[in-house]
């Protein structure tokens, strides 16, 4: 893909495509003088709806890279051909990934260093969060509430009704089953809440035990697979709001959502699952037969060998996951073999995908394909 000037145009040359000229007031809204954007926040001085709307490119010219123009209304500018190109390519993280199941070989995982936030290695790191949907940091310093400084240095906590973190261990009359040494079957976290957390972090402080083995699920991996194989089941999944819920003594959180959700291009966008707290309608008959087959299918390949990874949490780990994307759960315990301590927080993906683009920015680097 280039950019070229044909007759006083500017076009976009695209191998793949029909080439297109540049709508002039597209660059013109571009234009970066002094005295259209303030220097320090890049932010736009003006209304550009206020732009002439059949603004043309008086002069332009190519030279070395950039692209000189002369508007119709008396502005000049030199724009890099690379950033017009980068914008017009430029992928979302989320459009990088790579589906996985159990042949999964190597786990996503990086030994953390202080200051690793600020470093070039944690741009990969991200990459690999997005490609995988999780990646694992290991040597995390084992302090009671390290999670939050490490939250907060990629983004901004968000807490819950479970507080800004919580602590997973098994305790006496728990308000989620979390809170137990039970297992806990391939799930989704708080899909009853609005809107729902978009990324785990959990952080090992302790893991005595014999059992409490962490598994993952890659939903949108299960969800491709039934797309293939079993199209009506897929179709009805993608189709019917479900509801969630959460009752304690202080507060009932419901949202509805699909346990597949599809984005405008029908590519799956966020997975939902939890069987402790669906609630799916009252529908028709024959409709709700597909369902609950559908439902059951779904449950069994996200609890199979086929998409399930298996991996103990050690001491000093913490596993940072896509909460719109994996499944998590855990194998059962005893709590007289010893100690088992997580602690946990949710942080937003525009937390994530903001740092992604600031070290993009720092370093120099270009979006990887
Ligand atoms: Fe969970």
């Amino acid at each position: 893909m280039k950019i070229e000037i044909v007759k006083n145009n500017v076009v976009l040359v695209n191998p793949s495509n029909e080439n297109f000229e540049i709508h002039p007031l597209w660059l013109r809204e571009r234009a970066k003088t002094e005295s259209l954007v303030d220097k320090y926040s890049d932010q736009r001085l003006y209304d550009p709806s206020q732009l002439d709307q059949n603004i043309k490119i008086k002069k332009a010219s190519m030279n070395n890279g950039h692209l000189n123009i002369e508007f119709t209304d008396g502005v000049k500018f030199e724009y890099e051909v690379n950033n017009l190109l980068y914008e017009i390519n430029k992928k979302e993280p989320a459009e990088n990934i790579i589906l996985w199941d159990s042949n999964l070989t190597k786990n996503p995982t990086v030994v953390f260093k202080e200051n690793i936030f600020e470093k070039q290695v944690m741009y990969d790191v991200l990459q690999d969060f997005y490609k995988y949907g999780f990646v694992i940091f290991k040597n995390v310093p084992v302090e009671e509430n390290y999670i939050v400084n490490f939250a907060n240095s990629i983004g901004t906590i968000r807490p819950t009704n479970f507080g800004e973190s919580f602590s997973v261990k098994s305790i006496p009359q728990p308000n989620d089953l979390a809170y137990t040494s039970m297992a806990l079957t391939p799930h989704t976290d708080n899909p009853y809440r609005k809107p729902i957390p978009c990324i785990q972090l959990l952080h090992c402080l302790e893991n005595e035990v014999k059992g409490g083995f962490s598994t993952l699920v890659d939903g949108f991996s299960v969800s491709e697979y039934l797309r293939k194989n079993h199209k009506d089941l897929f179709k009805i999944l993608t189709k019917t709001k479900v509801r969630f819920r959460f009752v304690d003594k202080t507060i009932i959180l419901e949202n509805w959502g699909e346990l597949i959700e599809l984005d405008e291009n029908n590519s799956v966008k966020q997975v939902r699952y939890s069987t402790r707290l669906d609630y799916v309608p009252a529908l028709e008959r024959k409709e709700l037969e597909t369902f609950y087959e559908a439902r059951k299918l779904i449950s069994e390949l996200y609890a199979s060998s086929k998409f399930e990874i298996k991996f103990k949490l050690e001491k000093g780990d913490l596993l940072m996951m896509d909460n719109h994307r994996l499944l998590h759960g855990r194998t059962s315990y005893n709590v007289s073999e010893g100690k088992r301590y997580l602690k946990g927080c949710y942080i937003d993906h525009d937390s994530t995908e903001g740092k992604l683009r600031y070290l993009e920015r720092k370093f120099g680097l270009k979006w990887k394909k």
